[in-house]
């Protein structure tokens, strides 16, 4: 939506007539746009789009796995302990597949939309051009991470002769579109996105890290691993920074529903993803898939037990969200606080 339109959209919406002809965040810290700054700056030279590609030719054979088991939601399940080594190895390939496509839908469905909502003046506080310089650096960043995502799936996919495996919707995009769908003005679908592209972006880094330094896998795949990585370390600052300059631009009712957001998102992402396990599981021809999937359920409700969402509480500490009664309830009544 270009930004003309939203106000046409929305008479009367401040979030939105505060957009026209704003030339710079009138509440940025002066701190954060030092940050932000200094982060801008350094792209030419930190950006993994400007060295060399990881080493496709690298190839350990096919002994290596592409995946840690531990990381597969049902791995202590006796089932899947039951089954013969070919298909143990059949179903991490599929696990590195996943894994790779999860950070393809991060990137095409929640951070670049939210990059373009920036660059179109949507996003109160940071319609101004140092914003606007970072965020095109960030979406070369998850273009080229496509790339290497989508290189690494191709050779694995050939190597293990997994070709024909489809995935499909992952619960973190359902459930954020399902969210925005529940909502009628368009500045909430805005945000509901942008409440889960922050988390996604802070969260990235300890999810790529799993594997970032791993031996026992095939090289490239910690090679691809290592190298996103490295950029999104930088992302997690950036849309940190980035909460706090157009957090302090939102109207009340906006801070209030983006705080109500933010606990969700987490939720979101912490999602085992089982019903998509399930499908490729199908597809595999792995025998007493469905009844697997189905004892693990009870693992999906505690998965937030097993992510650090530390970093978005702080953040939300050091914003001011946590000082509002709606951004508290909603931390406290999520269980994050
Ligand atoms: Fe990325
Ligand atoms: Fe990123």
């Amino acid at each position: 939506m270009q930004a003309a339109e939203a106000v046409i959209e929305h008479p009367g919406q401040p979030l939105f007539h505060s957009l026209a002809g704003t030339p710079h965040a009138p509440h940025a810290p002066s701190r954060s746009v030092d940050l932000l700054n200094r982060i801008a700056r350094s792209w030419s030279h930190r950006a993994q789009v400007k060295k060399n590609e990881p080493d496709t030719l690298i190839d350990a054979g096919t002994d290596l796995p592409e995946f840690l088991e531990h990381l597969l939601p049902f791995h202590e399940h006796p089932r899947y302990q039951a089954l013969d080594t070919d298909t143990k190895m059949r179903i991490l390939s599929c696990g590195w597949i996943i894994y790779n496509e999860k950070t393809v839908a991060i990137e095409l469905d929640i951070v670049s939309p939210v990059c373009q909502d920036i660059l179109y003046d949507n996003v109160p506080g940071l319609d101004n051009e140092l914003s606007k310089e970072i965020v095109c650096e960030t979406l070369v960043d998850e273009a080229y991470h496509l790339l290497l995502v989508k290189n690494a799936n191709r050779i694995t996919r050939q190597r293990r002769q997994l070709e024909h495996i489809r995935i499909p919707q992952f619960a973190l995009v359902r459930q954020m579109r399902e969210e925005q769908d529940r909502h009628m003005p368009s500045w909430a679908g805005l945000l509901v996105r942008l409440s889960t592209a922050v988390v996604s972006e802070i969260f990235i880094s300890d999810y790529l890290h799993q594997l970032s330094e791993e031996t026992s896998i095939q090289p490239l795949n910690r090679a691809t691993v290592a190298a996103h990585r490295h950029d999104e370390l930088a992302h997690s600052k950036i849309f940190s920074e980035l909460t706090r300059n157009f957090y302090h631009a939102l109207g009340s009712t906006q801070k209030g529903f983006f705080a109500s957001m933010l606990p969700k998102s987490i939720h979101w992402f912490a999602d085992q993803e089982l019903d998509l396990w399930l499908d490729v599981l199908q597809q595999l021809g792995v025998p007493g898939a469905q009844a697997m999937v189905e004892e693990c359920r009870e693992l999906n409700r505690v998965a937030l037990d097993r992510l650090d969402y530390s970093g978005v509480v702080k953040l939300a500490s050091e914003v001011g969200i946590l000082d509002s009664a709606e951004g508290h309830a909603a931390f406290r009544n999520a269980r994050l606080i």
